[in-house]
């Protein structure tokens, strides 16, 4: 009876955003960018992203057709500064000029403006260096799904800004361009897609001015900022959110930018593999049979679903794994990984009785059994040790130390969206996936991942809610 009674709630859950959406809840943040008075110069920015030891690339779009340079300096009254090239900005790319610098000093806090047709504008922002020694103890926060659809408070941003953190990995649903603002179909056009950054980067928001304003930035869409709910690698127009993806964000070097965002980058001793889980992905749809039960046919990828020109996503993880020489590997995933989410995805009760359950499981890993025994046999078959996995989408937090997972996972997805409390419901079901625990409470979450190097060395797997409380956390030991 509980059980039944549980699976009902999941339903609601796992339910495509769409059925369930309240137009109350809509978009309360998701509003075009306005200057304020003092910043009537630039539209949006700046920020930076790219970061490395040594380079950064500044991005920010003006209000008109400018000759565009940021200034530097290692102290906020600008003394000794120095600039980068600068650029006339191009009405081609909507004016969003990314500008990259190079040898700046390792480990080093820098603060920056930009500076347009001469006029130094005031937002001043700052960033530190990646270190240039491997064994540097850091943190880097993480979530996703924000602006947009479920937004209630944005009271968790102050306590992100708040923590000592390098950088933050924003891996998905920032915001919900197919439910609001211009809605379903966006990435038809580049002017609609040019639109749905603006509204990323609104600076009334706490995350743009407050987040983004004092530390890089690295960002995977995941779904609803790709192309829209559940989106996959057969959408029409997936080649303009990838250039608009390139024009409008900073990101590291894609290794395939024609056809994906995959991209990889190291901290110390860790290094971060991004994956693009849309634009390769098989169409969901190919997972059901013709009874509506699930069963995938051989080559139904989320990494690899097509064929392309260059490398794909697939070779290209299982090289950067097996070349990697970093203590510590973390895959980026925009979905949760979780394979324990197959016993769902094979419960014929659910299948039967509730579909729409299932659609939300083949939307994550688990609807790629193909992709998963590939990675868990990378991973053996090449004794690669210390991978964690990083993942979000499910508007909830969860850590798992591999026993379920199979590769330790921490996921935290509820940025500013109501907590689906997820955790709680599928275990009200019998399936106990999560197993160093779940966020449960009416909150917001991100995560946090921590590095430590001396006699001991480890990593710590936190998720700390708007309070600044950890609310769950896994030790890791190095192995
Ligand atoms: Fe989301």
């Amino acid at each position: 009876m509980i059980r039944i009674f549980a699976v009902c709630f999941i339903l609601l859950s796992f339910t495509s955003p769409s059925n369930s959406f309240n137009s109350n809840e809509e978009s309360k943040f998701n509003q075009n960018v306005i200057a304020t008075a003092e910043d009537e110069l630039i539209q949006s920015g700046p920020f930076v992203g790219a970061v490395s030891d040594v380079s950064a690339t500044f991005i920010v779009k003006p209000m008109k057709l400018s000759k565009v340079k940021f200034q530097l300096s290692e102290d906020s009254s600008f003394s000794n500064s120095f600039y980068t090239d600068e650029v006339v900005s191009d009405e081609n790319k909507f004016n969003f000029t990314k500008i990259q610098i190079n040898e700046l000093k390792p480990g080093t806090k820098y603060f920056y403006r930009a500076v347009l047709d001469e006029n130094t504008t005031e937002r001043v922002h700052s960033f530190k260096t990646f270190p240039s020694e491997k064994n540097y103890n850091f943190s880097f926060g993480f979530g996703s799904c924000q602006q947009g659809y479920g937004a209630t408070t944005p009271d968790l941003f102050p306590v992100i800004a708040k923590d000592s953190l390098s950088f933050f990995l924003q891996i998905g649903d920032w915001t919900y361009p197919d439910f609001g603002n211009p809605g379903k179909g966006y990435n038809e056009s580049l002017d609609k897609l040019e639109l749905t950054y603006r509204n990323r980067y609104d600076y009334s928001y706490p995350f743009n001015s407050e987040v983004l304003s004092r530390m890089p930035i690295a960002y995977l869409y995941d779904d609803h900022d790709f192309a829209g709910n559940d989106a996959d690698g057969t959408n029409a127009f997936k080649s303009n959110s990838l250039k608009a993806y390139d024009m409008f964000f900073p990101h590291y070097k894609m290794d395939n930018p024609d056809n994906g965002i995959w991209q990889k980058f190291r901290f110390g001793d860790v290094e971060f593999f991004l994956l693009d889980l849309r634009t390769q992905r098989s169409a969901n749809s190919n997972a059901m049979n013709a009874q509506g039960l699930f069963e995938p046919p051989s080559g139904h990828s989320i990494l690899n679903g097509f064929t392309i020109d260059g490398e794909n996503q697939k070779k290209w993880l299982e090289n950067s794994l097996k070349n990697s020489d970093a203590k510590w590997k973390v895959i980026v995933s925009t979905v949760i990984f979780n394979p324990r989410y197959l016993d769902a995805l094979k419960d014929e009760r659910i299948a039967q009785m509730f579909p729409k359950v299932q659609k939300g499981i083949v939307d994550k890993w688990a609807g790629f059994p193909e992709d998963i025994e590939f990675l868990q046999n990378i991973i053996k078959d090449n004794n690669i040790k210390n991978v964690i996995m990083v993942s979000g989408d499910s508007h909830s937090s969860y850590i798992d130390d591999g026993t379920n997972s199979v590769i330790p996972e921490i996921s935290s997805s509820n940025l500013d969206t109501k907590n689906s409390k997820l955790g709680f419901l599928t275990q009200l079901a019998g399936y106990d996936i999560w197993n160093q625990g779940s966020y449960n409470e009416d909150g917001h979450a991100y995560g946090r991942v921590s590095f430590y190097y001396g006699s001991e060395e480890y990593a710590m797997l936190e998720v700390i809610d708007q309070t600044g409380a950890v609310v769950l956390s896994y030790r890791l030991n190095d192995q």
